[in-house]
Formats: structure tokens, sequence, C-alpha cells
């Protein structure tokens, strides 16, 4: 299967997609907090997905029964929400996707629930850092491995391990296209980024080894030594220059004004 180019026409329509997914995923950090039981969450996905009018990409996928995914502490992906209530201290991911106009946009990010340990929270910090050191890497004429390797060697360099079973992917008018985007691996390997390309960057990152299990609900994906895991996906635009996030939130800073910013503070 090759891997399909987007015209600008299908990139301005995956910007909207994006733009939801982010909206969206914002309204439910914004609901996570200790005594939510999780399943609130697929309703609010329900809910907001249906005022604008877009498809829950997930639901129904190879039998897939939510609009998210959930997956708290251990849990890597692929939780599925039901009537576990969340507790101070718990960390969660929350991997959302949507289909508009026919195309998907896909984002996943890991908050705290109330406080959580400095444990927790150092991993939930090194995992968004690696996943932006792969969007940094993302560049026209580079190839794919670069980004793997930027991804793994931030990861790793913090003791941390990447998860080998799940990879990111291209993403376009089907949630899973070409390439596959593995988390781990040499700077050579893959094919040539080009301008057009959309790929879903989605680092999953174990305090422990990389080794997972899957549950008997046949979904839900957790670290095989029971440690804890965090998981940040954005999906990106291969451009002329920098990649562009589609999937940014109104919190987050885009990569040329982080590039700057630690430009000045290296200066500093
Ligand atoms: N971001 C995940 C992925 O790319 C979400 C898929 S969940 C599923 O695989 F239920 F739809 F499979
Ligand atoms: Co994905």
């Amino acid at each position: 299967m090759p891997i399909i180019i987007k015209s600008d026409d299908e990139i301005a329509i995956m910007r909207e997609a994006g733009r939801i997914v982010a909206e969206v995923l914002e309204i439910l950090v914004a609901g996570v907090r200790p005594g939510l039981i999780v399943k609130k969450l697929d309703r609010i996905v329900q809910d907001q997905f249906e005022r604008r009018k877009v498809i829950p990409t997930f639901l129904g996928y190879l039998g897939y029964p939510a609009r998210v995914c959930v997956s708290v502490n251990d849990e890597i992906v692929h939780g599925i929400p039901g009537d576990r209530v969340l507790r101070e201290g718990d960390i969660v991911s929350i991997d959302l996707g949507a289909t508009h106009k026919g195309f998907v946009a896909d984002s996943a990010l890991t908050v705290g629930v109330g406080r959580i340990r400095a444990e927790g929270q150092r991993l939930i910090d090194v995992t968004y850092q690696a996943l932006w050191e792969g969007i940094r890497a993302a560049r026209p004429g580079a190839r794919l491995g670069e980004i793997s390797h930027a991804i793994q060697t931030c990861a790793e360099a913090h003791g941390y391990s990447v998860v080998r079973e799940y990879v990111g992917h291209g993403v376009g008018r089907e949630m899973h296209e070409e390439p596959q985007v593995p988390n781990f691996g040499p700077p050579e390997r893959g094919p040539i980024l080009r301008k057009g390309m959309v790929l879903a960057l989605e680092p999953m990152v174990n305090i422990g080894d990389w080794r997972t299990k899957k549950h008997d609900d046949q979904w839900t994906v957790s670290t095989l030594d029971g440690s804890l895991s965090a998981h940040f996906e954005h999906t990106i635009a291969i451009t002329d220059g920098e990649p562009e996030v589609l999937t940014l939130r109104s919190d987050e800073q885009p990569l040329l004004a982080r590039t700057a910013a630690t430009a000045a503070e290296r200066r500093s």
C-alpha cells in the first residue's frame, strides 16, 4: 500500500477535523476529576460530536465499543470507558478520533487526576517532550526513522522504555494508512518524508519495560510489569518547512514558537 499524499484542500479539511478533536479533548480534560465514572467521558464525546456533526472514528472500528479510549495508570492504550471510577493520584490517557467530511484526525494525551506523585508527572512530561521531539524531526527530505529515533532517544534518556507492539501511523480517509510510525528504531530507516504526508505520531512510554499484555476484554493493553504508562498523540502534516500540528490544543505552542522560546532560553 502506498503512502497517500494529501492536497492542500484535503489538508484544509483535516485541519478542521484536527481542531474539533483538539477542542473536544480539552473538554474531556476539563471533566477529569476524582470520582468521575470513566464512561461519562464517552457520553461527553457523543454529545460534542453530535453538536459538531462529526463521526466517532473509533466506534465500531474492528468492533471497538466506544467513542474514546480511556487508559488508567498501567494501562497503555485502548481502554474501554466503563464503570471504573477515577481516583486522586491516577494518571489517565485519553485517545480520541473524529471523522469530518471523510477525513480522520486522531490525538491523545495523558493527565493526572487531582494531585499525582512526582513519578507519574515526570513520566507524563517526558512522554509529551518525546512527542514534540518527534514532531521537530518531521521535516521534508528527512527519513521517517528520524522521527522514531528522536522519540526513542528522548524516552530512553530519561530511563523509560517505548512500547514496541503499537505504533503511530499515516492518517487520512482511513484512520490507519501507510506508513507505520514506530516510536523506536534507527534514523536511516523508512520512507523519505514529503509535503502532503499526514502522520499520527503517538509515543507510548512506560516507566518499566516495554512489554505489554492484553486484557480479557480483547482491547485494553497494559504494561506487563504493572508499571505506569503515558501516551501522547498528534496528527501532523508534513509541509515545505515546519510540520503543522493539526490537533494542536489552545494550551499548546506551535513548533515555531517553541523553537524560538528554546533558543531565547539558551541565550539568556
Ligand atoms: N489512536 C489509536 C490508534 O491509532 C486509537 C484506535 S482505538 C480503536 O490505534 F478502538 F479505534 F481501535
Ligand atoms: Co492513532
